[in-house]
């Protein structure tokens, strides 16, 4: 893992092998950034010619490299864009610090020269930096180059409050990335018991402590979400429940997460193309698990239950058929109509169980519905709730913990349209396309435990980069919504 120091040392002065610093453009030209100032002294009259010759520009995410020369002691110099001058926000910080590691190649050392004078610009370049360095290569037969330390120079370095501001960056970064590399394990490897398993591994040594209900003790309570997913699979479904109860905890919140290892779609089989990376499918329940480790050794006086719902959609023999009905945990019964809308009836599990411990809000995190990509785009997460404070909290909350989610609404038809089978209680499936992600979301309504406050968070676009890599986010699994549910927990914890 890399590490994180803050140092107090100049730029020019840093012995690394890259040195980051940023440009802010004033006007047409390109001038240093705060922390740059004696570096771009060093390099000369001749600094921002030379920016402008090599194209460098001041887009945050933008990045150039020039040899340090004798200005520097480190032997490249990484040029990251911040904006304009005089307006700089954190989420650009992040962007910038990101694409200036992931442009240093796995160098041993990074130090980051960039505006942190404050500690919440601390907490943005620790992050970004540790973002940006993630790498997985555990296929690889040829590891990447990783680096090592990153070093951020700061005259606050050593402040307590900067101290502790980078000590608790470097624990949300690590619990994004562990997040991350759970997404990109592949299915093969990752299924519902060996997920367990990794959740074990990380609960050891921990303040978490975790219990994987089987697939027959699943059976025995109740479980007919789960149960019902996971029966075309050879690979049995599991529950596992993330627990987090320090002596004093001011709130108590419970996270549900969808944790589809693979999602064929079921007898109702996705195209081939629908299905290449539906390994990401479990995203939610790797960010919610994540999330409870973090919120844990942050030590935060928070009460946390997580629950993962960890079962393969597949299709078999033994696989559940439309026209199917399953009774689900706590009793409801429901008339599933299609395979592939899987994930609501493993959360519907989750949702009831979390209820049955009474918690103050309950947040489910879930790769749940094409259709709320084509609402929202594939960088932005959609969140629906039953209650107004919480449905405005949560995208303000993910914008302080720089990510982006949108309120969605759920349209009191959805409500009807969820009851309206005369087979079941509820209905699984709209065969009216429109408006996907909002019918899932009427029915995982239906689970939550009357007067619990409770937000869905439906993460299908953000959660895995299909494209190139940008700023502080790699290709592959990207950790969505962890930050989120770090940031809400450190605010429902003052
Ligand atoms: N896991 C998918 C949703 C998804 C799609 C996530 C693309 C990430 C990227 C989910 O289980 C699914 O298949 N949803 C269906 C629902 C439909 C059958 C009502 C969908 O979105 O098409
Ligand atoms: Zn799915
Ligand atoms: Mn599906």
């Amino acid at each position: 893992m890399t590490s994180t120091t803050l140092r107090s040392t100049s730029a020019a002065k840093v012995k690394a092998d890259v040195l980051v610093v940023g440009v802010q453009s004033e006007g047409d030209a390109l001038v240093a950034a705060d922390g740059a100032a004696d570096v771009a002294e060093a390099f000369g009259s001749g600094f921002a010619e030379m920016l402008r010759s090599l194209g460098a520009t001041s887009r945050p995410g933008d990045v150039s490299k020039l040899p340090g020369g004798t200005a520097t002691r480190a032997a490249v110099v990484v040029v990251a864009g911040l904006g304009k001058s005089g307006t700089l926000d954190e989420e650009s910080l992040r962007r910038a610090a990101g694409a200036a590691v992931r442009a240093s190649g796995g160098a041993k050392t990074v130090a980051l020269a960039l505006p942190a004078s404050t500690d919440e610009q601390i907490r943005a370049v620790v992050e970004g930096a540790l973002l940006g360095a993630y790498t997985y290569d555990r296929y690889l037969t040829k590891k990447a180059d990783r680096v090592g330390a990153v070093v951020v120079l700061t005259e606050r370095a050593r402040t307590r409050a900067a101290q502790d501001t980078a000590q608790a960056a470097q624990v949300v970064s690590d619990a994004v990335n562990f997040s991350r590399d759970l997404v990109n394990m592949p299915p093969n490897d990752l299924y519902p018991q060996s997920f367990a398993d990794e959740l074990k591994a990380r609960a050891r040594g921990s303040k978490v402590t975790l219990e994987v209900l089987d697939e027959t003790t699943l059976l025995s309570r109740g479980y007919g979400g789960i149960m019902g997913v996971g029966q075309g699979s050879a690979r049995q479904p599991r529950l596992a429940r993330l627990s987090y109860r320090p002596a004093k905890a001011s709130a108590h919140i419970a996270l549900v997460g969808k944790g589809i290892t693979f999602d064929s779609g079921g007898l109702s089989i996705k195209s081939g193309a629908g299905m290449t990376t539906m390994k990401c499918d479990m995203a939610g329940a790797a960010a919610v698990s994540a999330a409870v480790f973090a919120i844990a050794e942050l030590g935060l006086p928070v009460r946390v239950t997580g629950y993962a719902c960890l079962a393969e959609n597949m299709p078999s023999g033994q696989a559940a058929r439309p026209g199917d009905v399953l009774t689900m945990y706590g009793g409801k019964t429901v008339e599933v109509l299609n395979t592939d809308a899987e994930g609501r009836l493993v959360l519907a599990d989750g949702i009831s169980t979390a209820t049955a411990d009474k918690p103050d809000v309950i947040l489910d995190v879930a790769t749940l519905t094409g259709a709320c990509m084509i609402a929202l785009g594939r960088n932005t997460a959609g969140v629906f709730s039953n209650d107004d404070d919480l449905h405005k909290e949560l995208p303000a909350v993910a914008e302080r913990a720089g990510e982006r989610m949108w309120p969605m609404p759920i349209p009191d038809e959805m409500r009807d349209l969820v009851r309206t089978t005369k087979i079941a209680d509820l209905s699984q499936h709209n065969p009216d396309p429109w408006g996907g992600a909002l019918f899932a979301a009427a029915f995982l309504r239906e689970f939550v435990g009357e007067g619990i406050p409770w937000a869905h968070i439906d993460i299908a676009g953000p959660a895995f980069n299909e494209g190139a890599p940008a700023g502080y986010t790699p290709k592959g699994g990207t950790g969505s919504a962890v930050r989120t549910l770090i940031q809400l927990a450190v605010e429902r914890a003052r």
